[in-house]
């Protein structure tokens, strides 16, 4: 595995490669990335995984700080799967030049968690631009977990017409059921088992919850997350996932979105849930 702290250096070394398989991250990895990279190793011998915890797409410089960073855990971890390539920039060598692409960001970002986070999305589409103007990656391998990021990322990429595949990668869970994220390692063991309950609670009455919603009483769906030990609701809602707009009839199938607190830990991607409603019985 060669590892690049400078976008030049990496360059030199992969400007004829054509099939570059590229993972990016930001570190503190797990099963949840450890899947993805797997799954580009299966379709590239080129495989390339950033580290980047990238400061804009915070919203506020304290949830920055205490983002988890483990970086000789992390290269111990992608020498043992043995990937090509490490790309570990500083800020200078992500965002010191000027992008080619416009930032395009769908409608999609202003609802959600881009309501609740909002310099947030822009600041992903930022970074993941700048990264793929570096890298020009044949794939990009990103998490159905993050959902509207996905969604948005993808619209960017189309939009200006970015020749890089992005494949979608399945949400890992946890034995109880939630996403697995490198922010579960702030939940102490009590929160976690709270956050499977509430997982439990959802994933067995996404009807109920559709219909308590529908009909203007949410307020009793967040009563009973916070009997269970959320301690504040951004938002719940259903979303038809073929408009990606907040689905207002029962006829269509949906999936539903949360962001939640869990003790003082910011709402982040691991308290996410989309149910796909196959899984659903
Ligand atoms: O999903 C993430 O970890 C980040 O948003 C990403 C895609 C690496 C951009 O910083």
């Amino acid at each position: 595995m060669k590892i690049f702290k400078n976008k030049k250096k990496l360059n030199r070394e992969i400007s004829d490669l054509k099939k570059i398989a590229f993972v990016p991250t930001m570190g503190a990895l797990h099963r949840g990335h450890i899947s993805l990279i797997k799954k580009a190793k299966k379709k590239s011998n080129q495989v390339l995984v950033s580290i980047f915890i990238n400061p804009k797409q915070f919203n506020s410089k304290q949830d920055y700080k205490k983002y988890p960073r483990k970086l000789n855990e992390d290269i111990k971890i992608l020498k043992k799967i043995k990937i090509n390539f490490l790309y570990l920039p500083t800020y200078r060598d992500i965002y010191m030049f000027k992008p080619k692409n416009k930032i395009y960001l769908d409608n999609f970002s202003k609802i959600l968690c881009g309501k609740f986070r909002p310099s947030h999305f822009i600041g992903v589409v930022n970074v993941v631009n700048r990264f793929l103007e570096i890298i020009k990656p044949r794939f990009l391998y990103l998490g159905l977990k993050d959902f509207q990021q996905l969604s948005i990322i993808k619209s960017h990429v189309i939009k200006n017409k970015i020749k890089t595949e992005i494949i979608d990668c399945p949400t890992i869970r946890e034995g109880n059921g939630m996403a697995i994220s490198s922010r579960n390692l702030k939940l102490t063991k009590n929160q976690l088992i709270n956050a499977g309950k509430i997982y439990k609670f959802i994933k067995q009455n996404k009807k109920l919850i559709f219909y308590k919603i529908y009909n203007n009483k949410k307020s009793e769906v967040i009563e009973k997350l916070i009997k269970l030990g959320a301690n504040k609701i951004d938002y719940i809602e259903c979303l038809n996932l073929n408009t990606k707009k907040i689905c207002n009839s029962p006829k269509f199938r949906f999936n539903i979105f949360i962001s939640y607190y869990i003790g003082n830990v910011r709402p982040v991607s691991y308290t996410h849930l989309t149910l796909p409603t196959k899984r659903i019985v």
